[in-house]
């Protein structure tokens, strides 16, 4: 486990952030989740736009693309780890703490390489199960930054109320996506997934997806539903970086579809394999 920190790599452990990194007080940071499947990266380029994205948003000096592409191939090369998740986080920097921007700071680089565990096998044979939760994040849901503490206690509340994950709903009724993942519904023969909003992130795994679907001819809308729909709905799937294609069963108490993983879920989860392989 190792992690690089602007432009050195070292052992995870050792790696140090000062304590006035405005990442750390103010949550004043970029970040991205590459997962390496089978050795191999999968959508770097994808990614990278995105975090581009992130840091035109918060106004950060723009992003040395090559220099991060590169780092990202470096430290999973030399972690060695076949199925790994490399963590990326870029600050403001370091400065004394005041809200306004410092004036003359440099962009810290931090990135980590890990292990992702595998997918507990009976999240796939028998679906997870899932709560619903009023959405209480900022409203720039669509740029990756490290402000997760709505993500963070909604997936805790989910945990100790038995389930695997929670969905946020809007305040308008709209089924939006997960705590760490984006969200489909199956009715039928066609899909449906929120559109692209400052309400949801534009998951990777999302655009891979839709993708595969408009190549094998599956209808997918991308339109708003409500909680309502979704629990009539023949299956319902979480899909992310490290969740994959996620069958989900039950939610807040109510069985979806048979109540069992339906075939849409595996043929997605298939297609994402073969694309990984
Ligand atoms: N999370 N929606 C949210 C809120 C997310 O945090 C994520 C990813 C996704 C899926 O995006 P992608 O397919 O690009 O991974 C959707 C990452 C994995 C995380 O926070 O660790």
């Amino acid at each position: 486990e190792l992690a690089y920190l602007n432009g050195e790599i070292m052992p995870l452990d050792q790696a140090r952030v000062p304590v006035e990194d405005r990442g750390y007080q103010f949550g004043d940071a970029a970040y991205e989740f590459v997962a390496a499947v089978n050795g191999r990266l999968f959508a770097v380029e994808a990614h990278l736009d995105r975090l581009e994205r992130t840091l035109l948003a918060l106004a950060f000096p723009p992003l040395d693309r090559n220099r991060i592409r590169e780092a990202i191939f470096t430290l999973h090369q030399r972690a060695g780890i076949a199925r790994a998740g490399i963590y990326i986080q870029i600050s403001r920097g370091v400065a004394p703490r005041s809200h306004a921007f410092p004036e003359k700071t440099v962009p810290q680089v931090l990135m980590t390489v890990r292990p992702v565990p595998p997918t507990p096998p009976e999240h796939l044979t028998r679906g997870i199960a899932a709560i619903t939760l009023a959405d209480q994040r900022w409203g720039r849901c669509d740029i990756k930054t490290v402000q997760l503490l709505a993500n963070v206690m909604s997936k805790q509340r989910a945990l100790d109320s038995g389930a695997y994950d929670a969905i946020f709903i809007g305040p308008d009724g709209t089924v939006r996506e997960g705590t760490s993942s984006n969200l489909f519904i199956r009715s039928g023969q066609r899909l449906h997934t929120h559109p692209l909003t400052t309400e949801i992130l534009p998951g990777i795994t999302r655009a891979v997806l839709l993708d595969i679907c408009r190549r094998e001819g599956i209808e997918v809308l991308e339109r708003r539903f409500d909680r309502q729909e979704m629990l009539a709905a023949d299956e319902v799937v979480l899909t992310g970086t490290v969740t994959e294609v996620l069958p989900v069963t039950r939610i807040d108490g109510h069985v979806i579809g048979v109540g069992r993983p339906g075939p849409m879920a595996a043929r997605l989860r298939a297609w994402l394999e073969a694309l990984a392989a």
